[in-house]
């Protein structure tokens, strides 16, 4: 049904459609002619006349798509995206099957604190956090270490700024040696009973080696309550072990010292002896420590603001990374901290 103007105007499409102006003033003459005053479609605007009465609206259309052709090229052009063939081989193919992503994995520290965290939450446990820069008030006073105590000796201290003003809660700053100040932060604020895990970063003053490390993680536990006794904690620690270890895990509680729980004490789990490996890690004992823990002192629940003739309380503390290389037979803890994309991969089908 194609009449003499329409297909004039199908030429004039085709010719707007196959300009490439080149340079400014190109695309300038291609604005004047298409688009200008006096542009080349105006003409055929007014051949509607010679269009029969039933194709007129089709026509206007056609026109209308005509100007937006030149409109849309013009803004091409400008854009300096013009539709060469040249450069259309340049651009991505948007309709190219993707690339597939590379998915990470967790870190086997951050798998092993996530099963200390779900065991303790199963039994109630809630988790705490405290920042990782502390002021010695919440690291050390608090828990029962005065300046001038002999166990601050225990923990080799990274200190941030010397000489700032001394307040009257020791405000000295340092990188927290445990994670037991989120002990102090969470009693000075929440009343008992209390049943927070608190996981962290923690650092030490400490030559580096396969063994240790400056920075390593920590997941202390807190309780406090009525009538909170020992055989308590004794049945809560025996309960991890034996959720991370396996069910016939044994445990025992040889007596310790800390600051800040008396009495205390520190938990082995048998590892047994039946490899070379076996006698190696355990020094021949079969044992492994892996947390210290304790009857909270009634100083700290004193100092924290609690009542310590109505509460009692227990505190653990554990490392992350021994035991990260117990469950994953890691030998060097320098490892975790590398970052080297060949020992992550191994863990990416660790839940
Ligand atoms: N904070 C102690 C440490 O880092 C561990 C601990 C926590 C001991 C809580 C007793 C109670 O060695």
């Amino acid at each position: 049904m194609s009449t003499a103007p329409t297909d004039r105007l199908h030429t004039l499409m085709d010719e707007i459609r196959a300009e490439k102006p080149e340079g400014a003033d190109a695309i300038e003459q291609f604005r004047i002619k298409y688009l200008g005053s006096k542009n080349v479609i105006k003409p055929l605007m007014a051949e509607i006349r010679n269009v029969p009465n039933e194709g007129k609206k089709a026509y206007g259309q056609l026109i209308n798509e005509a100007k937006q052709l030149a409109q849309s090229r013009y803004d091409d052009f400008q854009a300096g995206g013009a539709d060469t063939d040249e450069e259309a081989g340049d651009r991505p193919d948007l309709t190219a099957p993707g690339e597939p992503m590379p998915l990470g994995s967790r870190h086997p520290i951050a798998l092993t604190m996530r099963k200390i965290i779900s065991i303790f939450e199963r039994i109630g446990f809630t988790v705490a956090e405290g920042p990782e820069v502390e002021d010695d008030w919440h690291n050390f006073t608090a828990m029962n270490t005065p300046e001038d105590h002999p166990a601050r000796d225990m923990q080799d201290t990274y200190y941030i700024a010397d000489g700032l003003p001394a307040g009257p809660r020791n405000s000295a700053m340092l990188l927290r040696t445990h994670t037991s100040s989120v002990q102090a932060r969470t009693m000075e604020t929440t009343k008992p009973p209390i049943r927070i895990i608190a996981p962290g970063r923690v650092y030490r003053n400490e030559t580096i080696s396969a063994r240790s490390h400056a920075q390593f993680h920590q997941v202390e536990g807190l309780y406090i309550a009525e009538k909170v006794s020992f055989a308590d904690m004794k049945a809560t620690l025996l309960h991890y072990a034996r959720e991370m270890y396996g069910a016939k895990t044994k445990i025992r509680l040889r007596p310790s010292y800390f600051p800040f729980t008396e009495p205390s004490a520190e938990m082995d789990i048998w590892w047994g002896l039946e490899t070379e490996h076996d006698h190696r890690i355990t020094k021949g004992t079969g044992w492994l420590e892996i947390m210290g823990c304790g009857m909270v002192d009634p100083a700290v629940l004193e100092n924290c603001g609690i009542d310590s003739e109505k509460y009692t309380g227990y505190a653990f503390g554990m490392g992350a990374e021994r035991q990260a290389m117990l469950l994953y037979n890691i030998t060097d803890i320098r490892l975790m901290f590398e970052n080297d994309a060949r020992f992550l991969r191994q863990f990416a089908s660790v839940m």
